[in-house]
């Protein structure tokens, strides 16, 4: 019986600290990061009840309206400076929709209360009014503004009332026109560049002909039609900003009796496809979801998109930090015999010097491979291969040729993870192995 006592390495990425996201969500007081389904991070805030939240890559921050006491504000998060800023202020009036145009660097939101549609630079040096700037004043008689999405290839503000169409206008107020008018009422309008739809739900709440029921649709912003990629299903709270798009996904917020939960569905899913669950909050309300959804992915065979695709360039890849003060790279100390870059997923990733393997270039491959005295160097190929004392021979000096036995004898042996390792990289190597636990 051959023991091998193999100590495996692992590694552990830090918990509950700033680095790496793909959404985030606001709840009450907090930013809740997550990578995939893993919640990674989280950020307290000054602000209360944060909603609709948006990522900005340009300046790297989490934008979103502060609800508190009435006094709706649209702040900033930077999660480079870790800085908090809020921008507008509207003491008792409702900030409802939010979204961001990374080409001419300005905030886009609507007000309920005046009907109107207004905008706030954020390019440094700009002289804005902290009220921010008038775009679309809307004779309140006529309808109420309430989501808004940036197309930012075409140069249109999208957005939803409260009654069944979907409006337009250029980023400068003209044009201003009917899109569509259609199905129930919109809510939750985002833009994705990479497909040209706006993805929205069109929500009938109360209605005469049947019990209440929801769409999630899309509509390519350039053709005639719509098209319902999720069909029948109930739910009532739809009024907030709680859909984001990413470069494969839609994430929104679903509300049960007992916990909020964010749902995913494939932007490519056909008619009827069940989105899927993947984080249940207990002790929260989401009030807002974004996802990063990189300006480089946004644009990726997008061929007529000069505005976008000429702004990447100019992007600072922003490193993605942990440590509880968030000023620490997730590079920093990550590979211990290697190079380390930051993955597009955000995740450090090692390039490991010769002679090292693992996911940290923690593993010689040196260490223990030579038995009984042999010496260890790299080949050309940068393989170890040893130089055996004594009357050992074989790739490792495994074999005594005094032996009467020639067979690998790795019995007695200790084994490594390097040990199995470079076994398993050899394709003829037979080994059997009890790991003691
Ligand atoms: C709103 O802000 C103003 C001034 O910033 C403050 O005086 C007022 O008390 C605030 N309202 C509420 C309801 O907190
Ligand atoms: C704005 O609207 C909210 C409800 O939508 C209302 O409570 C508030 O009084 C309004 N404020 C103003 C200044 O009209
Ligand atoms: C900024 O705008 C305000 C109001 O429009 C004006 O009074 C002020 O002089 C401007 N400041 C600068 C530095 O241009
Ligand atoms: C939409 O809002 C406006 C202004 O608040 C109001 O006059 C109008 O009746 C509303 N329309 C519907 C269909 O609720
Ligand atoms: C508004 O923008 C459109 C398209 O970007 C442009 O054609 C138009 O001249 C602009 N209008 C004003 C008043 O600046
Ligand atoms: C919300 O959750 C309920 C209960 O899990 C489910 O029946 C419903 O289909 C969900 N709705 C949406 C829009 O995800
Ligand atoms: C991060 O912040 C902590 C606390 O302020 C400090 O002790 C530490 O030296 C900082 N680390 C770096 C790499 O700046
Ligand atoms: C690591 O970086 C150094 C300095 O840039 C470079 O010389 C070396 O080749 C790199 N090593 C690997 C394994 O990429
Ligand atoms: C293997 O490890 C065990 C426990 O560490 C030790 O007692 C034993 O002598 C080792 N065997 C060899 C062949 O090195």
């Amino acid at each position: 019986m051959y023991i091998a006592q193999c100590v495996l390495v692992v590694t552990a990425i830090h918990v509950g600290v700033v680095h790496s996201w793909d959404i985030a969500i606001s709840v009450k007081d907090r930013l809740i990061f997550y990578t995939d389904e893993i919640k990674t991070s989280t950020i307290s805030l000054i602000s209360r009840n944060p909603t609709s939240l948006v990522y900005d890559e340009v300046h790297n921050m989490m934008l979103y309206v502060d609800k508190q006491n009435n006094n709706d504000s649209v702040c900033g998060y930077d999660l480079s400076s870790k800085y908090n800023k809020c921008f507008v202020k509207r003491e008792g009036h409702n900030i409802h929709g939010l979204a961001f145009d990374p080409v001419t660097e300005r905030i886009f939101f609507t007000d309920t209360n005046e009907s109107s549609i207004n905008w706030f630079s954020l390019k440094p040096g700009y002289n804005n009014s902290d009220y921010g700037n008038l775009l679309i004043k809307i004779n309140s008689y006529e309808t109420t503004p309430t989501d808004i999405a940036v197309d930012s290839c075409g140069g249109y503000v999208y957005w939803t009332h409260n009654i069944s169409n979907i409006d337009r206008a250029r980023l400068n107020g003209s044009e201003r026109g009917l899109l569509f008018a259609h199905g129930f009422k919109q809510y939750s309008i985002v833009m994705d560049p990479q497909t040209q739809n706006l993805y929205y739900f069109d929500i009938c709440a109360s209605c005469s002909d049947g019990p209440a029921r929801g769409y999630l649709n899309k509509k390519k912003i350039n053709s005639a039609g719509e098209g319902v990629l999720l069909n029948h299903f109930y739910g009532s709270e739809w009024r907030s900003r709680v859909l984001t798009v990413s470069k494969d996904y839609l994430y929104w917020k679903n509300s049960t009796g007992s916990y909020d939960a964010i749902w995913r569905l494939s932007k490519n899913a056909a008619q009827h496809v069940e989105p899927t669950e993947i984080n249940k909050i207990y002790d929260d309300k989401i009030l807002g979801i974004t996802a990063k959804y990189k300006i480089k992915d946004q644009v990726q065979g997008v061929e007529d998109c000069d505005s976008l695709s000429s702004l990447i360039p100019t992007l600072v890849e922003f490193p993605d930090y942990i440590g509880e003060q968030c000023n620490v790279s997730a590079c920093d100390n990550y590979c211990v015999y290697g190079n380390c870059s930051i993955n597009d997923d955000g995740l450090p990733k090692c390039r490991c010097n010769a002679g090292y393997l693992g996911e940290r270039c923690e593993v010689n491959m040196c260490y223990n491979y030579c038995l009984d005295d042999g010496e260890c160097s790299l080949n050309e190929e940068d393989e170890p291969v040893c130089q055996c004392a004594g009357n050992n021979v074989g790739p490792r000096c495994e074999a005594d040729i005094s032996d009467t036995t020639p067979t690998n004898d790795l019995a007695k042996r200790n084994l490594t993870l390097a040990d199995i390792l470079s076994i398993w990289r050899k394709p003829s190597s037979k080994m059997y192995l009890t790991v003691e636990v």
